[in-house]
């Protein structure tokens, strides 16, 4: 099976078996089918933050849950579920249709309602774990269907129990949920806490300069909606038009004394102190400062307009490979570990 398709970078691997599954029943008869049970199994949402570094042996479940819908009302939230297969940016747009408004500053981000809780995904301010309420999902090894609330989750910056890999059980069976839920795990459906008293989250930069140039003091959740997409339009190749992840690294956090230190060797490092003390570094600017722009390993390259996310120079015709990919990866790493001392993490999950 043809996984080019399915990866936004448009990488060109294959897949020895793809299943897609519609609900329970179908992972259900995965896990009853005895050719297809045994065998190691990888959950594809959107592809959108995946690099894929050569075929899949695993056998891959497309995850293709539908629906969306309002489930009930609690005192301050009105809380709204989606199916893992629906795409996220239509899920928003959907909500703000029904009046419904809190996800209008992750508009836009590529990719489906089930991927979004495993890297957390989070824009302009506001974080997956700001508005979820809580998941199903079904245990991959067992069958089992399950809720998970916040707390299980385990959500952190771009981070979730999904991106770890499970906790060997103890000899009693017991294995702790916050060790990992990654790889053995299909999130069937998300539930969102919407604030029935809703106030913009604004403060960042690129918001507050939409809203000095027009001029808009109170803007509506439908306005910031349009200011996003139109930000990130400007700033981030379309993934259907150029092949990318979305950012290759997580942004980095440093000690005071360690920020200190690399303001001292370049006063215009961009960081923001954090809520608990630490400073957080923009890993695109470090990245940029490295002089990587535009540069280029293969078809594998770094975007001119955002040195934090690389894209496929090649199209479909003659993709980046993974490799490409990983080889220009390692080099940036490389690069912006001799100049300030900060080892970057990548952000997409590589396969
Ligand atoms: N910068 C540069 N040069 C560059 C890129 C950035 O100097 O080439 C500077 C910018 O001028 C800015 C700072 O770095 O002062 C931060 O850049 P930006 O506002 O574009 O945001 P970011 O930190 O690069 C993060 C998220 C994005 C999210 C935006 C907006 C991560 C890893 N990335 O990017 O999320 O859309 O903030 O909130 O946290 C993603 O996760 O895939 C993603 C796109």
């Amino acid at each position: 099976v043809p996984l080019q398709p399915l990866n936004s970078f448009g990488i060109a691997a294959r897949a020895a078996t793809l299943v897609r599954v519609r609900n329970e029943n179908d992972v259900k008869a995965v896990l009853a089918d005895a050719s297809l049970a045994g065998q190691p199994k990888f959950v594809l949402g959107g592809g959108s933050n995946i690099v894929l570094t050569g075929d899949v042996k695993s056998l891959v479940l497309k995850a293709e849950v539908l629906g969306r819908r309002v489930v009930r009302e609690t005192e301050r939230h009105v809380i709204v579920e989606a199916g893992a297969g629906e795409n996220w940016h239509d899920f928003v747009t959907w909500t703000l249709d029904h009046n419904l408004p809190g996800l209008e500053n992750l508009a836009l981000i590529p990719g489906t309602v089930g991927a979004s809780p495993v890297q957390n995904i989070g824009a302009y301010g506001v974080e997956l774990q700001d508005r979820f309420d809580s998941l199903d999902g079904i245990d991959l090894a067992t069958g089992e269907l399950f809720s998970l609330n916040a707390a299980q989750c385990g959500f952190g910056y771009r981070d979730s129990v999904f991106k770890h890999p499970p906790a060997i059980p103890s000899q009693s069976g017991y294995a702790p949920p916050s060790m990992g839920l990654g790889g053995r795990t299909l999130i069937l459906r998300v539930r969102f806490a919407l604030p029935k008293a809703w106030k913009p989250v604004l403060g960042y930069l690129d918001i507050e300069r939409r809203m000095q140039e027009e001029g808009v003091l109170n803007p509506s959740a439908r306005q910031i909606y349009d200011w996003i997409v139109a930000i990130r339009r400007a700033k981030l190749p379309d993934p259907a038009v150029i092949g990318n992840a979305g950012s290759f690294f997580k942004n980095p956090t440093v000690t005071p004394e360690q920020c200190q230190d690399i303001i001292g060797r370049d006063p215009k490092v961009v960081h923001y102190p954090m809520a608990d003390g630490s400073i957080k570094l923009a890993a695109g600017w470090l990245i940029d400062a490295c002089g990587w722009k535009g540069k280029q390993v293969g078809n594998a390259a770094v975007y001119e307009k955002q040195a934090l996310v690389l894209v496929n120079r090649g199209g479909l015709e003659n993709p980046a490979t993974g490799g490409e990919v990983m080889t220009l990866a390692k080099a940036i790493q490389t690069s912006v570990y001799e100049r300030f001392g900060i080892r970057l993490e990548p952000e997409p999950v590589v396969v």
